[in-house]
């Protein structure tokens, strides 16, 4: 351990886990966070934020989704040493939670920026779409508006450019991909890349078609769709150019993800998945 650590959280999910390859692949000191991680870290055990936090001095911050960043972890945070915090928002699903976490790291007193990335590519083959395109259709109360899907890879190079670099400081940086594409387009990709048809389903009721046998509350599916019809009304996501401004470089297309995953047999189901690289799964219902 030493006074220059960065502890990342959600360390075995799909951006803290590249985040932290991204750190130790640069010579960086890293404490990889999480229930599961090299380092014990529970949202739900205050016990455990002391050890893997004290003398840090810049944090990776996210939480999974449905759990609120504590206020009391951030404070801890900066007491023990921390002066520089990155927090993992959101672009497309803005609810009161991350609203919460936003305005928690703005008033921290010590460096922030803040990560807005839209959709992730990731959902499709790591997250909670997975099982649905290996059913063959993808249920996402949005209709044809275009999502500015982006790269995992892409989030955690802007991530480590935020802990390490310079500039970031008071910054909130909009993460998308390099153009915007419907839920539709994004199945069609997938199917051709795959081998294997895969539908979207944009209308409320096809939501609840396929939610309700799941044994999600009513009132919880109604709340998503009502969150999935706000997202609709903003029409079309704007692409932003945030990737290659900070990284330097492009941001993956959603075509290329697409191939890669496949060649990874990321959709096979076989045996000769590439699931072993997988982070824990996200519970259905989940989205960004
Ligand atoms: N998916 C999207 O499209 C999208 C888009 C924008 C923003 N977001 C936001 O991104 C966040 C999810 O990030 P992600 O996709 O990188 O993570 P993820 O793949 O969903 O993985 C969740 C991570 O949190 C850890 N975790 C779970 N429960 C925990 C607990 N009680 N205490 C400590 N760690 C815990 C998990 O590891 P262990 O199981 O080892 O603890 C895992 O490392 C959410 O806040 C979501 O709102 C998502």
């Amino acid at each position: 351990m030493s006074a220059d650590d960065i502890l990342v959280l959600g360390a075995t999910g799909s951006t803290g886990r590249r985040v932290a390859h991204r750190l130790s692949d640069a010579g960086l000191p890293v404490r990889a966070a999480s229930r599961r991680g090299a380092v014990r870290f529970d949202w739900a055990a205050p016990a455990t934020w002391e050890p893997a936090v004290a003398g840090a001095s810049r944090l990776y911050l996210m939480a999974p989704h449905d759990v609120p960043v504590d206020p009391a972890f951030v404070r801890l945070a900066v007491e023990r040493g921390v002066r520089r915090v990155v927090l993992l928002s959101s672009r497309a699903m803005r609810d009161e939670r991350l609203l919460a976490a936003e305005k928690l790291v703005r008033d921290c007193g010590v460096e922030w920026t803040i990560l807005r990335p839209d959709w992730f590519n990731q959902n499709f083959d790591e997250g909670f779409f997975r099982d649905a395109v290996l059913a063959g259709t993808v249920a996402v109360p949005v209709g044809d508006a275009r999502q500015g899907f982006v790269d995992a890879d892409d989030i955690a190079a802007v991530a480590v450019a935020a802990l390490t670099g310079e500039g970031h400081h008071g910054r909130v940086h909009e993460i998308t991909g390099p153009r915007a594409l419907s839920f539709g387009e994004a199945a069609d990709v997938i199917a051709r890349a795959a081998g294997r048809p895969v539908r979207h389903l944009g209308a409320a009721e096809d939501y609840r078609a396929a939610m309700t046998p799941l044994g999600l509350p009513p009132a919880q599916i109604e709340a998503e769709i009502a969150a999935f019809a706000a997202l609709r009304e903003l029409g079309d996501a704007e692409p932003t150019d945030t990737v290659r401004q900070v990284t330097g470089r492009a941001p993956k297309d959603f075509t290329a993800y697409a191939a890669d995953a496949a060649a990874r047999g990321a959709w096979r189901t076989d045996g000769a998945s590439g699931s072993a690289d997988r982070p824990g799964r996200v519970k259905r219902g989940d989205r960004g």
